[in-house]
């Protein structure tokens, strides 16, 4: 596995892969649902490169970019064991070198739900996942299901931007309790981390209300809003939201394919998660 900082020397080396190349983009601090998306990667294509850069721009002021955790020694350990190839980990400077000025706008998808919550994350999150398609050129880039909205900024940014590149979603990795993994977690203490089961079962009540029939989008939102009121420990929702899969416009009316999600702070934690009505 050759771990590569520079942008030129990771360019070549992608250009010198075995084809199909896969590409996983993460932020590292790894766990299991970063690696459900290498271990696809690595069934679907020849060779596999992960990138792992704590995207600054992607964090407004007074987010949580300098506490985000980091532990760049275990992360390349983990996907040694997983047969990665490739793996990009290069600092601020050589992502912005002085004199950066271009951004990607995907337009209003950006400005809803966590665009609405944190202004400018969706224009720095395209910017960084375009120039990682451009160093690496893979022939396709993995996400999970359970950053939703990003999957469907990426996939209208790869589609207008024509780049090439099929972006694959799979499905959330989740705890026992059905909480999500994700990288925050390990910053929950061990009554946020128990309290924090209540996002599932908040998402997993206005489902089923779904599955039992209910199609008013207000009833489904308030049920799931219901549930995240009931535990003591969530100090904020964000919002409940049902939205329309691709425009990210919210439902009057449930119908299959549309997103039902959350955004909770549990102390200092900020947790996002979303079920598909299927
Ligand atoms: O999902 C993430 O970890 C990040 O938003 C991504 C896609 C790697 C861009 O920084």
């Amino acid at each position: 596995m050759r771990v590569i900082a520079s942008k030129e020397e990771m360019r070549r080396a992608c250009r010198e892969a075995a084809r199909p190349l896969g590409l996983v983009p993460t932020m590292g601090a790894l766990h299991q649902g970063h690696l459900s998306l290498v271990d696809r990667a690595r069934a679907d294509c020849a060779s596999v490169a992960v990138s792992i850069f704590v995207n600054p721009t992607q964090f407004a002021e007074g987010e949580d970019f300098a506490e985000y955790p980091r532990d760049l020694e275990l992360d390349l350990e983990m996907l040694r064991q997983r047969g990665v190839d490739l793996v990009f980990v290069p600092d601020v400077a050589e992502v912005y070198p002085p004199g950066f000025h271009t951004w990607v706008d995907v337009g209003p998808i950006a400005d809803r739900l966590e665009g609405a919550a944190r202004p400018g994350h969706f224009r720095g999150v395209a910017t960084v996942v375009a120039k990682l398609f451009g160093v690496v050129q893979p022939e396709r880039a993995y996400f999970g299901q359970k950053d939703g909205q990003q999957t469907v900024v990426v996939r209208k940014l790869a589609r207008d931007l024509d780049m090439g590149i099929e972006v694959v979603v799979l499905p959330t990795v989740r705890e026992a309790d059905g909480l999500a993994m994700s990288s925050r977690n390990v910053r929950l203490n061990p009554e946020q981390r128990q309290a924090a089961a209540v996002v599932y079962r908040a998402l997993s009540a206005g489902l089923g209300i779904w599955y039992g029939g209910e199609t008013d989008a207000t009833a489904i939102v308030s049920t799931a809003q219901l549930q995240l009121d009931s535990e003591p420990l969530v100090r904020s929702v964000d919002y409940v939201s049902l939205a329309d899969p691709e425009t990210l416009e919210e439902l009057a009316l449930a119908s299959p394919g549309g997103m039902l999600s959350v955004a909770a702070h549990l102390g200092s934690v900020r947790l996002i998660d979303n079920v598909i009505l299927e």
